[in-house]
C-alpha cells in the first residue's frame, strides 16, 4: 500500500493504462480485460487489474491535471513497479484538419509549467512518448479504421484558460490539440526509464468549437483503450 494506492505489492501489473477518470477506469476494465479486479479505491480512485489476451494489465485513474496524475504515476513507477504507462483521454484539437473523434497520438507535450519545473529549474526539458509505444499505436489506430495524427500536444495547467494568446501561440507552431496530463507523464517516464504514451481523442475542438456529444464519448474511449492495449503488447 502507498499513501493514494490501496493495492498489495503485486497487485499492480507492468502495464498501466490511465484513463484520467476513475469511472471510466472501471467501464474500460470490466469491458475489456478478464477477471478484473478491484485494487484501489482509495479517495474514490478507482484501479482494477486482470489480463488482457493473457497479459496482466492494470487501469487505473490519473485525475485531471498533472499534479494528480504525477502522484499516481509515480507511486505505480517507484512502488509497484510499473513500466509501461498509456495515458488515455480526451484533448481540444488545435488545427483545421483535425476533427472530433480524431485520435491524436502525443509525440511531444509542450508545456507552461509542469511539476518537474522545480527539479529541471532553467532546463526546458522536451518530454517525449516512447518511440516503440508511439510506433505501435500508429498501427494499431490503423488495424481499427480510427484517423489518427502524430505529432505535439499542448498540456496545460488550466481547463478554464485566460490566457487564449498561449492558445494562439501553440496552434501557430502546430500543436495538434490540448490537454493536461502528458507532458508530466513524459517526463517521470524519462526520470525512471519507463515507457510512456498519451493515446487522446478529440472532444471538442478550439477552432471550430464545435463539441462532442456525450453519447459518443464511450465510443470512442474504447477505441482508446483499444489502441493502448494493443500499443503496449504488440
Ligand atoms: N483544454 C484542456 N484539456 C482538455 C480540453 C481542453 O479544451 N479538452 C479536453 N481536455
Amino acid at each position: 500500500m502507498t499513501i493514494h494506492i490501496g493495492a498489495e505489492p503485486g497487485q499492480i501489473a507492468e502495464t498501466v493504462l490511465l484513463p484520467g477518470d476513475p469511472l471510466r477506469a472501471e467501464w474500460a476494465a470490466k469491458t475489456f480485460l478478464e477477471n478484473p479486479i478491484c485494487v484501489n479505491r482509495v479517495r474514490g480512485m478507482l484501479g482494477f487489474t486482470g489480463t488482457w489476451n493473457g497479459h496482466r494489465v492494470t487501469i487505473h485513474g490519473s485525475g485531471m491535471g498533472m499534479p494528480s496524475l504525477s502522484i499516481y504515476a509515480n507511486e505505480l513507477i517507484r512502488d509497484y513497479g510499473a513500466k509501461t504507462l498509456v495515458r488515455i483521454g480526451s484533448c481540444g484539437a488545435m488545427q483545421q484538419n483535425i476533427g472530433l473523434r480524431d485520435v491524436i497520438l502525443a509525440m511531444t507535450a509542450s508545456s507552461l509549467s509542469t511539476p518537474s519545473l522545480g527539479i529541471f529549474r532553467e532546463l526546458n526539458f522536451a518530454p517525449c512518448a516512447n518511440f516503440n509505444l508511439l510506433q505501435n499505436a500508429v498501427t494499431a489506430a490503423k488495424n481499427i479504421g480510427a484517423t489518427c495524427h502524430v505529432g505535439g500536444v499542448y498540456s496545460a495547467d488550466v481547463f478554464y484558460d485566460e490566457r487564449p494568446d498561449l492558445n494562439d501561440i501553440m496552434i501557430r507552431h502546430g500543436i495538434l490539440g490540448v490537454e493536461m496530463e502528458a507532458a508530466e507523464l513524459y517526463n517521470l517516464a524519462a526520470r525512471h526509464g519507463v515507457r510512456a504514451l498519451a493515446v487522446l481523442t478529440v472532444s471538442d475542438h478550439l477552432l471550430t468549437h464545435e463539441a462532442l456529444p456525450s453519447e459518443d464519448r464511450q465510443s470512442s474511449f474504447g477505441d482508446m483503450v483499444q489502441i493502448a492495449l494493443e500499443a503496449a503488447f504488440a
